[in-house]
């Protein structure tokens, strides 16, 4: 087994200027007007009645490969892929529109696929013991569905996980609205980290206490669509969509692009109710399996490369990618660009507006770390980190909700509540660690409503939301698809240690 060269890491360190970044960037600098802003507001209940027969099937393998992740001399890299590549083999759909995949494990381990933010049949969620079996080596598991929202997903392993997707199973799920933003192109960027060895090899260190017990499995190599320092040819005079997936098992990016004209169109694929734009000065910030949609306006000179950086730590920035104009003369005048202003809202997907006054009421307690996880004997520890070396692949609770770390799930484990179909779900998440923690909410989207009291700008939907050391955030939403489904934090290691818990949506 190879160790980790702790020194080529870039380890990250909390930060006052780093508090400030997340602080504007999740504030996003918008004003509140007023009463929340009312999309769809009818129960569309689209995953009951929507038909899956007739889609065309597709096949999905998930099986080692090897990819080059690096440009320099060392590599290639032995992973395990989606179809053979890094990311994985892309998906597209048209909203409504039925999909079928057909998946075929041929890794060593058992897996399922879980299909991240879409709002689907609660048999097709991939989550194992809770929602279908595990997909044993050479097993196979039919997925079929019809996503009712538009925008950008992904789609990842949810069977040891931290390994898994770690290794580099995850691709993207690109749900087409009727009625696409006119832009020039419409691009995708999957961000990732890596843990690479010196022959750029990934380090098989999964589950150590370190990482499970701190920030994560942090690595030392971040891609972009599987290439460090990728470069993205683009052209002067061009607006591009810009598809953000944040696919890392722990790092959260706070991406910078400089004097271009950018606009925030989508979170979690669904669309703001007005374009935001980024200034300079702000980020587009993402926590581990966030999505951001972006329109962004190519202004640089021809021939320029411009870098996006990624400035988290604004003393450590680095380049996760560049822009390449080419010499190509300007595809129109960027004056005229320019006087088109912003771009026009997207079409809002049609979701369950929460109906606040009759929510039924959730507080989720999130605490542990290594400071103040669930007090494990060393002995336990010792006698786990030596199965570990055996070959076992687990955390240590580190981490808990409400007072329980959850090192499982199923049909047996407790719920942390259980909803009646329809009803509204009121959670606060109370955020008693000194970690920032992305929680992910499965088959359904919730509304931010407010951070340690105050009103969320906008008030948009999420799948997943970034919560503070020491907050309090307030989400709500419909409980409509009935079935059993988790919340969890998604930096991997922080949920295979315990902060993970399922509820119910009785039918
Ligand atoms: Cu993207 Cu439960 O996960
Ligand atoms: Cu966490």
């Amino acid at each position: 087994m190879n160790h980790p060269d702790t020194a080529s890491y870039a380890p990250h360190r909390p930060s006052a200027g780093r508090r400030n970044a997340l602080k504007m960037a999740g504030g996003l600098g918008v004003t509140l007007a007023g009463g929340a802003c009312s999309v769809g507001g009818t129960l569309s209940a689209p995953m009951a009645g929507s038909s899956t027969a007739g889609a065309a099937v597709q096949t999905l393998v998930s099986a080692p490969a090897s990819v080059r992740l690096v440009p320099d001399s060392r590599g290639p890299t032995p992973v395990w892929s989606y179809g053979g590549t890094v990311p994985g083999t892309r998906l597209d759909v048209r909203q409504g529109a039925a999909i079928a995949i057909d998946f075929r494990n041929e890794l060593p381990d058992p897996s399922t696929i879980h299909w991240h933010g879409i709002r689907l049949p609660n048999a097709m969620d991939g989550v194992p013991y809770l929602t279908q079996p595990p997909v044993d080596p050479g097993g196979r598991f039919r997925y079929a569905f019809a996503p009712p929202d538009a925008g950008t997903y992904w789609y990842h392993p949810h069977l040891g996980t931290p390994e898994q997707v770690g290794r580099g199973l995850y691709g993207a799920l690109i749900v087409h609205e009727a009625d696409p933003p006119a832009v020039d192109r419409d691009l995708l960027w999957l961000i990732d980290d890596w843990r690479l060895d010196g022959n750029a090899a990934i380090v098989e260190d999964f589950y150590n206490w370190s990482d499970v017990a701190f920030d994560g499995r942090i690595g030392n190599t971040v891609t972009v669509n599987g290439m460090e320092h990728h470069a993205e040819p683009v052209r002067r005079g061009e607006r591009i969509r810009l598809r953000l997936v944040n696919t890392a098992n722990a790092r959260m990016v706070s991406l910078a692009f400089g004097e271009h004209p950018v606009w925030l169109m989508a979170l979690d694929g669904h669309p703001l109710p007005r374009p935001q734009r980024v200034t300079s000065d702000q980020d587009v910030f993402l926590g581990p399996g966030q999505r951001a949609d972006l329109i962004i306006d190519m202004t640089g000179p021809a021939g320029e490369s411009f870098a996006v950086m990624d400035r988290l730590y604004r003393h450590r920035a680095y380049p996760v990618a560049t822009l390449e104009y080419g010499q190509a003369g300007a595809l129109r005048p960027t004056t005229v660009l320019a006087a088109r202003g912003a771009p026009a809202p997207l079409v809002p997907n049609e979701l369950p507006e929460p109906a606040l006054a009759d929510a039924r009421r959730v507080r989720i307690v999130m605490d542990g770390g290594m400071m103040r996880g669930p007090h494990v004997p060393w002995t336990t520890r010792a006698a786990r980190r030596l199965r570990r070396l055996a070959g076992e692949r687990i955390a240590d609770p580190a981490w808990s909700l409400n007072g329980r770390a959850h090192l499982g799930h199923g049909p047996d484990h407790p719920f942390e509540f259980v909803a009646d179909q329809g009803e509204t779900v009121h959670i606060a998440f109370e955020n008693r660690s000194t970690k920032w923690h992305p929680m992910h909410l499965h088959g359904h989207a919730f509304r931010e409503l407010t951070r340690n009291g105050r009103p969320v700008p906008m008030q948009p939907w999420h799948d997943t939301t970034m919560v503070a050391p020491g907050e309090t955030l307030e989400v709500a939403f419909v409980a409509d698809n009935p079935g059993d489904w988790l919340i969890h934090c998604h930096i991997l290691e922080h949920h295979a240690g315990g902060m993970g818990t399922q509820f119910r949506v009785a039918a």
